[in-house]
């Protein structure tokens, strides 16, 4: 009896801990963490922490950290230096560290950054309010970055204020380990959420408004439910047994993605968007071959002509890497021409960053970073040649498009079309959450202005 009176008793602590306090939340990397952050928030409001806009208002900072490349972890190490001269004013200020660089670093974290009160894994968000309770009780140097290997991947989607269009995690982790990729090793290995799971989140979505959701995985094509069903009987499901009006999923690997899945996208066009992000890395079949993508340039080409058939409105975008390790001019240029003969309208391209512990970190004929840069450089110009041309024909066509929110501009509102383009026109707010007819006007490679029809 005793023992749960205490408990009851911690647990009113736990609760207030964040009366009359700010939080602020600031997010690096992909929309994984951004649904984490919106997680993290979930749970400390439950600990009535208030958030605040300003980091200078909260007494505690938390830092969600990405470190799919270097620039965003020295953007960490670089708002870790802002927020120690906050602390030095301010002592009873708690920071801390979350994310891939907090699951990468662990205890270094604290050991370089003393300031630093708690560093916590990807897989330990929901013990935050645990952490956050003993960091105001005066617990220093807390580290809790331990995988949940053999749990199952149960994680309800948690948003404070979904909005018309949201994120829903069906998989984590990453059994890939392409060979310059970090994630593997920062969010452990590849679980599927079951099934009915999925479906009743959405469900819930649907009864809050939320109008859109977006399947969330590092490999969703991969996705595994527990009866034996894959991520096309998934989107199936979603598409039937739910009322969401639109679905979108990302990120897709070209390795697993199937006839199956294009025929699953065609059957319920009504409700699964035209749309498909599908990372080529390299056009270059030697260098595929050194990243562990598991895929031919002509493989890539036959998944892209597959889809094209299936699905003949299909907008595509990818993500690229130049200056991979070994990369000659000449492979580099196959990248060039595979984004020329797909013709991407949109494409996220990066220099490559060496990463801790992955394999082509080690690789000994690294790439000079000028020569990346000028590949970068030409890659964006090829690119900008082709796409603006590209998306031309666009114009004058109409689309069905969800009004998300109210447009920068005033007497504007925005919204994506069903394929994923986002088009800004004049119209009224009350409109937020419909579809709508939109006549396109003027088209860039990303975005669209039209007029209601
Ligand atoms: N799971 C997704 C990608 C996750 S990381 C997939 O497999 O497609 C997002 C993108 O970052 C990758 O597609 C890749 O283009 C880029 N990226 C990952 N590691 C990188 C590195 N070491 N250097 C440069 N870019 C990298
Ligand atoms: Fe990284 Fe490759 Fe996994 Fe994508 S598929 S997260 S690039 S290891
Ligand atoms: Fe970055 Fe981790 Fe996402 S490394 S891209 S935040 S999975």
């Amino acid at each position: 009896m005793e023992n749960t009176s205490q408990e009851t008793q911690s647990f009113q602590q736990n609760q207030d801990i964040g009366q009359g306090r700010g939080v602020y939340i600031s997010t690096y990397g992909c929309q994984m963490n951004v649904n984490d952050t919106e997680r993290m928030h979930s749970l400390l409001e439950m600990q009535n922490f208030t958030p605040v806009e300003n980091p200078e208002d909260a007494s505690l900072i938390i830092i969600n950290s990405c470190s799919v490349r270097e620039k965003p972890v020295h953007k960490v190490y670089s708002e870790v230096g802002t927020f120690r001269k906050m602390k030095d004013k301010n002592p009873n200020l708690k920071i801390g560290v979350g994310g891939c660089v907090g699951q990468q670093e662990k205890e270094n974290l604290i050991k370089n950054q003393p300031m630093i009160d708690f560093v916590f894994g990807t897989d330990q968000i929901d013990n935050l309010p645990q952490m956050v309770a003993k960091a105001f009780e005066g617990e220093r140097r807390q580290i809790n970055a331990k995988f949940e290997h053999r749990a199952p991947y149960h994680i309800e989607t948690m948003v404070r204020n979904p909005g018309v269009a949201t994120f829903v995690n069906i998989t984590k982790g990453c059994d890939n380990f392409c060979t310059f990729c970090v994630v593997p090793y920062t969010r452990g290995r590849e679980k599927s959420r079951p099934l009915q799971h999925i479906l009743t989140d959405i469900r819930h979505l649907v009864k809050r408004g939320v109008k859109e959701v977006t399947l969330l995985g590092q490999n969703v094509n991969s996705y595994k439910a527990e009866e034996g069903l894959d991520f096309a009987d998934l989107l199936a499901k979603v598409a039937t047994d739910t009322d969401i009006e639109r679905i979108r999923y990302t990120t897709s690997h070209p390795k697993d993605f199937n006839q199956k899945l294009a025929d699953t996208m065609a059957a319920h066009q009504d409700k699964i968007m035209e749309y498909v992000h599908l990372p080529f890395q390299s056009g270059n079949t030697r260098i595929l071959d050194r990243m562990n993508r598991n895929y031919t340039r002509e493989h890539y080409l036959e998944k892209i002509a597959m889809l094209k058939k299936t699905i003949p409105n299909l907008v595509l975008s990818t993500d690229i890497i130049v200056g991979f390790p070994g990369e000659t001019e000449e492979e580099f240029r196959d990248t060039v021409t595979l984004v020329e003969e797909v013709g991407f309208e949109t494409i996220f391209a990066f220099k490559y960053s060496p990463r801790p512990f992955t394999k082509a970190a080690k690789f000994e004929d690294q790439v000079d970073e000028d020569v990346k840069t000028e590949r970068l450089n030409r890659l964006f110009d090829a690119h900008d040649k082709m796409a603006f041309d590209l998306v031309k024909r666009y114009e004058g066509q109409t689309m069905r498009v969800l009004v998300e929110q109210a447009d920068r501009e005033f007497g504007k509102i925005q919204g994506r079309s069903t394929s994923n383009k986002l088009v800004h026109f004049l119209g009224s707010a009350d409109l937020i959450g419909k579809t709508v007819d939109v006549k396109i006007t003027k088209a860039f490679p990303a975005t669209f202005r039209g007029e209601l029809v």
